[in-house]
């Protein structure tokens, strides 16, 4: 092939995943959903049995790219998401984590923030596994499907470190207004290692990124400035001046109307609607960033003819410009799979 092939390739050979987060408006928009490798699938129940754990799992290289790989065999899913979890990273600064069968997870004692500090390098070494993940899965995905990378974003994973479990993040919360520096130390330290470890799955092949900020919600505008939407710039910051110029989505659920000022302020390309993000508002943030979301999971759970409708008008709304189809939050375990399947075929005619 002469050179001249590759430089003046088409824009359109890239995958539909790639080109909705260049800001591009498609024929159709690409389609993933949240959670999509997991406990829907029987397949992942099964493969779930052979490992220990499930932080094991996802230090496994040969398991995790399977559960990565599962829902794209089943599904015309655009792009497939690393199989990891927002909480390897504490794990990997020192803290225990784990998780209670039927409950959810739970981690031991906060470390200082010093001992913390101390162990960010060598914590993205303590993730390599992941890089191996996304190795494999980038070498056996049809190079028209895009692969996702992730982790958690500070605020949210700080929820959980200083909780040590999934709660209503009173003490979380109000932390950052009676111990605003110590929370602050945390985040730095959040934002340190979340870059390193972002750029290590964009060297094993990641080719987008998303940060999940899973508890945006409840926060005064001043305290969600600090510790939401500046973490992420300094994330999309530090990893642009390592000459990564991956693109990046970044998902405040529960933002409510902050979401504009997140936009506006975190530096992504692409942001992550919740069930309650109304159509003008997404409208909004389309002449700046490429929006995904918005179907509620409880909807596609529920499926229906409600679902089919809910579906065209997400397309009607949103299709007219750039637009990645998925849900407000990640897929219910029990969501019959196809009602999955059902919607990606109305999204993509297959
Ligand atoms: O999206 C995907 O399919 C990729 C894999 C992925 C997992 N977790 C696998 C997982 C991703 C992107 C996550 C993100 C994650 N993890 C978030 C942010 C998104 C959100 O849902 O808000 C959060 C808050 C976590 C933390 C976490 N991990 C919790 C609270 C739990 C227990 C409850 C639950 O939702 O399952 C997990 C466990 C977990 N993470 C499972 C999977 C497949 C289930 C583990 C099992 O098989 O037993």
């Amino acid at each position: 092939m002469a050179l001249s092939d590759t430089l003046d390739a088409p824009a359109d050979t890239q995958p539909r995943f790639l080109r909705a987060l260049a800001h591009e408006t498609l024929d159709r928009p690409p389609i993933w959903f949240m959670r999509q490798a997991g406990r829907s699938l029987p397949e992942y129940r099964q493969l779930r049995t052979r490992a220990q754990d499930f932080i094991s799992f996802c230090h496994d290289p040969e398991m995790a790219a399977e559960a990565t790989l599962q829902p794209m065999r089943r599904f015309p899913f655009d792009a497939a998401i690393v199989f990891a979890d927002i909480l390897l990273i504490p794990g990997a600064l020192g803290q225990r984590v784990w998780f209670e069968a039927g409950e959810g997870p739970r981690l031991g004692e906060l470390p200082s923030i010093e001992s913390m500090a101390d162990q960010v390098e060598a914590s993205t070494e303590r993730l390599s596994a992941i890089g191996e993940t996304i190795k494999r899965v980038r070498a056996a995905l049809e190079p028209e499907r895009a692969l996702i990378g992730f982790a958690g974003a500070p605020w949210t994973v700080a929820t959980y470190m200083i909780e040590g479990r999934g709660s209503d993040r009173v003490r979380a919360r109000t932390m950052a207004f009676a111990e605003p520096e110590k929370l602050d130390a945390l985040i730095a330290v959040l934002v340190d290692a979340t870059v390193r470890y972002l750029a290590m799955q964009v060297k094993a092949g990641a080719q987008a990124l998303q940060l999940f900020e899973s508890w945006a919600e409840l926060l005064p505008e001043d305290v969600f400035e600090r510790i939401v939407t500046r973490p992420h710039a300094a994330i999309v910051k530090g990893l642009r001046d390592l000459g990564i110029e991956t693109p990046i989505i970044g998902f405040p659920r529960g933002a409510g109307s902050l979401v504009e000022e997140y936009a506006a302020g975190a530096g992504v390309q692409g942001v992550g609607l919740d069930v309650q993000a109304s159509a003008a508002i997404g409208r909004r943030l389309q002449k700046s960033v490429t929006i995904q979301g918005a179907l509620d999971p409880l909807l596609l759970r529920a499926g229906g003819e409600a679902l089919d409708r809910r579906v065209d008008q997400l397309l009607e709304q949103w299709g007219g410009g750039p637009y990645i189809f998925n849900l407000g939050h990640g897929v219910i375990p029990d969501t019959p799979i196809e009602h999955i399947a059902r919607v990606a075929h109305r999204v993509t005619g297959r």
